[in-house]
């Protein structure tokens, strides 16, 4: 198939993205509590991994275009794709984004949250409150019948009233027996623009909120994307499925 094919997948199937997403939503779980001050990026991947294979499942990112760990790990100015280090320690009131995808029985679960260390300076908690809530509208405004458009209208539209701002250079995807495929999804745009949301499409909303621009430096190591202004960004992931009348989310 192309690129450009959007699948829809049977219920067989979606059972199966039910699973992984569940044991995604389990691994983030299981993480929440070692997200403290002293704790280093690589211990969090160490137990993710850990965790992973005793459910009998894969880590995704591991060996995914060369990624070199199990999870991404991102902190405060880091928009996304941060690489588990021992040399990266946690500290008081950072903002840190784990982003994990286990592979069940062929299928994948892709989420992830942005958690606190310790207590969040002001703006840091706003941020993170704003991005959750925008991952909260962009599913609702998964419509089967709907445009791929007016998801990431209703999250731009909440993210630019709150004073923050949206990256470009990171969308959502389809999802399945594979990682990454289409469609992608924007986290900006025009309502009523795109391709049409129809039941079967399962695919992840991941909006990146930044507080300030909006723009991305890829590092050196290529994968780190960094906000441009070295101010903070935050981010949360559902994979999600569209049903006759409405959503499922399945990384819950
Ligand atoms: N989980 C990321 C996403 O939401 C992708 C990570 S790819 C990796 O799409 F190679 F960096 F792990
Ligand atoms: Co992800
Ligand atoms: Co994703």
């Amino acid at each position: 198939m192309g690129n450009d094919t959007i699948t829809l997948l049977s219920s067989r199937e979606i059972e199966k993205m039910r699973r992984a997403g569940r044991l995604a939503a389990e691994l983030l779980d299981y993480l929440a509590p070692l997200v403290r001050p002293g704790v280093s990026t690589l211990e969090l991947n160490d137990e993710a991994e850990r965790w992973t294979q005793k459910q009998g499942a894969k880590s995704a990112p591991l060996g995914y275009h060369g990624f070199p760990k199990s999870i991404c790990t991102s902190i405060n100015e880091v928009i996304c794709h941060g690489i588990p280090s021992a040399h990266q320690i946690l500290r008081e009131g950072d903002i840190i984004n784990i982003d994990v995808t286990p592979i069940l029985d062929g299928y994948y679960g892709d989420s992830s949250r942005t958690f606190f260390v310790g207590t969040p300076s002001p703006i840091a908690k706003k941020l993170v409150e704003v991005t959750e809530e925008c991952l909260k509208r962009g599913i609702e405004a998964v419509k089967p019948g709907g445009k791929i458009g007016d998801i990431g209208a209703a999250i731009q539209e909440y993210a630019e009233s709150e004073g923050f701002s949206v990256v470009r250079d990171f969308v959502g995807h389809g999802i399945s027996n594979v990682f990454h495929s289409a469609p992608q999804i924007p986290h900006y745009g025009i309502k009523g623009k795109g391709k049409r949301i129809r039941p079967g499409m399962v695919f992840t909303i991941e909006p990146m909120i930044n507080q300030g621009t909006w723009e991305a430096v890829v590092l050196e190591d290529g994968w780190t994307a960094v906000t441009k202004d070295g101010k903070l960004s935050a981010q949360f992931e559902h994979t999600i499925a569209v049903t006759e009348t409405g959503v499922e989310i399945l990384t819950l």
